[in-house]
């Protein structure tokens, strides 16, 4: 197994990503070798949701078939100033593993991820951005995404041993009109 410090080494890793939509194999990957243990049951809902049609969950795969990256699409987001237009997709848990950031992965992710909302209809993706994560906020402006309101950031979930845990992550709500 290549360890992640050799693979950061590696140049031009972006040549040897492949975006693609998770296999249900793929799921203990999200994990990330126990970080992201609490998120196993929202995980596996998400899923739910994705065999259902209502999301899309898509992974950055490296060459030894390694998940690297990671991107979930709710389909069935509404935005409020697009309330006659269902064609509104919402980004969420988007994370490329640290060893890997900045080397164009979250950006190729993103492109392969509009490109598809477009070819499915899509006009407008929306995501929230935590208030304190400005590297990400960067990103997502130069990709085109402007802030359109404030989110509390007020949500819960069901960790993996069953305890709700509630968390408080104030966010900047960011919009993108897709063009065809
Ligand atoms: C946010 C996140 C998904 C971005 O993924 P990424 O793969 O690092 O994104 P990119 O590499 O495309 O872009 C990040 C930066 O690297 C730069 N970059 C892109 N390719 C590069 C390359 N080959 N060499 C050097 N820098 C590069 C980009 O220009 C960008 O620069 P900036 O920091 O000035 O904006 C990632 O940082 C992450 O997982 N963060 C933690 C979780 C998180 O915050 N998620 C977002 C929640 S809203």
């Amino acid at each position: 197994m290549i360890t992640d410090e050799r693979d950061s080494k590696i140049k031009n890793l972006l040549s040897f990503v492949r975006v693609r939509l998770l296999m249900p194999e793929d799921l203990p990957a999200l994990e990330w070798d126990g970080e992201y243990i609490h998120f196993r049951r929202l995980y596996a809902d998400i899923f739910r949701r994705y065999e259902q049609g209502e999301g899309l969950m898509w992974v950055a795969e490296l060459f030894d078939s390694k998940v690297i990256g990671q991107l979930f699409v709710s389909l069935s987001s509404h935005c409020s100033d697009h309330s006659n237009d269902n064609h509104c997709a919402y980004v969420y848990g988007f994370r490329i593993r640290p060893p890997y950031r900045n080397q164009g992965i979250g950006t190729y992710m993103m492109q392969v991820v509009e490109a598809d909302l477009s070819q499915k209809g899509f006009r407008f993706v929306t995501l929230n951005v935590a208030k304190d994560n400005p590297n990400a906020l960067r990103l997502y402006e130069k990709l085109g995404y402007h802030i359109r309101g404030y989110e509390p950031g007020k949500w819960s979930y069901i960790d993996h041993q069953g305890k709700r845990c509630e968390v408080i992550e104030p966010a900047w709500q960011m919009e993108k009109e897709l063009t065809k």
